[in-house]
This record gives C-alpha cells, sequence and structure tokens, in this order.
C-alpha cells in the first residue's frame, strides 16, 4: 500500500516517504529502499528532497545510489527478472544461466529491453536456495531455472 496515498505532486510524495523512514538508524538505505518501492526508481529529482528531510549532502545521496546496483535511476520495464547470483544457486548453473539471460534478452544486469518488456537484475539470494537456480519473475520466485525454462518464463511475458 502507498505509504503517501498518491496525492501531491512527486516532491511531497517523496517527502513523505522519507520522513516515515528518518527516525530509523541509517535511515538512507531503509528511505533509498521505499522510495524505489513507491516509484520504482530514484530520480535525480529526488536525491535533494532526501538529502533536505535527511539533513545530508545531496553528494552523499548521490553517492549511495550510484554505489548499490539495487538502486535503480531509470524506469523499469513491465516485468523485472533477477537472477541469483548467489553461492548456493552459482554451484548449479546460476553463472551459465545468467550468461544465457544476457544473452538471450541482449542487455545486462540493471538493463531494460528496448521495448520495456524486461528489466534483468542479479539478486543475492531469493531465500530458495535448495532449488536452484532460482529466478524472480515479476515478483514470483521460480526454482531449477535452466536456460530452456527461462525462455518459457521470458515467453509468458510477451
Ligand atoms: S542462493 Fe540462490 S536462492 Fe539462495
Amino acid at each position: 500500500m502507498s505509504v503517501t496515498g498518491e496525492v501531491g505532486t512527486r516532491a511531497d510524495r517523496v517527502r513523505a516517504v522519507t520522513r516515515a523512514h528518518e527516525q530509523r538508524r541509517g535511515a538512507l538505505i531503509p528511505v533509498l529502499h521505499a522510495v524505489q518501492h513507491e516509484f520504482g526508481r530514484i530520480a535525480a529529482e529526488d536525491l535533494p528532497v532526501i538529502a533536505d528531510v535527511l539533513n545530508l549532502a545531496i553528494a552523499e545521496v548521490h553517492g549511495v545510489v550510484t554505489f548499490y546496483r539495487d538502486f535503480r535511476r531509470a524506469p523499469a520495464g513491465r516485468a523485472i527478472v533477477r537472477i541469483c547470483g548467489a553461492e548456493a544457486c552459482q554451484a548449479v548453473g546460476a553463472t551459465t544461466l545468467a550468461g544465457h539471460a544476457r544473452d538471450r534478452l541482449g542487455i545486462g544486469f540493471g538493463e531494460t529491453t528496448a521495448d520495456g518488456t524486461v528489466t534483468l537484475d542479479e539478486v543475492f539470494c531469493l531465500g530458495n536456495c535448495a532449488l536452484g537456480p532460482s529466478v524472480e519473475v515479476a515478483g514470483r520466485v521460480y526454482g531449477r531455472v535452466g536456460p530452456d525454462r527461462f525462455d518459457g518464463l521470458l515467453g509468458d511475458l510477451r
């Protein structure tokens, strides 16, 4: 559910989301996750608002947003596909699967296909370690995903 109730300008809404988390210890990271959850990405125009509420330098907020791959600055595709790259999944073929995914989609991690259908991301553990390689497609986790199954999941999106 929206923290802000979808009322007001984007800046007003970002301010409200930031204020909802500002008392947390190390508030910046939770705030950035919350803003991304709310808006799908963290836009350049959001940085001064977040910095103002948290009493940080804009450069500091920018540095964190650009350092962590989790934070998206460009709009995401209609579906986000995340491939687990953590150890248990790597041991059963996640690296090969990731290469296949990049080839199949023609994009790298953190990028979106030109038609706006899919954003490809890497994630470190989806809580499905015994059934790797694990992939999350549009919020749903799938296990034992090899290249063929991956292609099938993509086909369902298009
Ligand atoms: S290591 Fe891939 S789901 Fe946990």
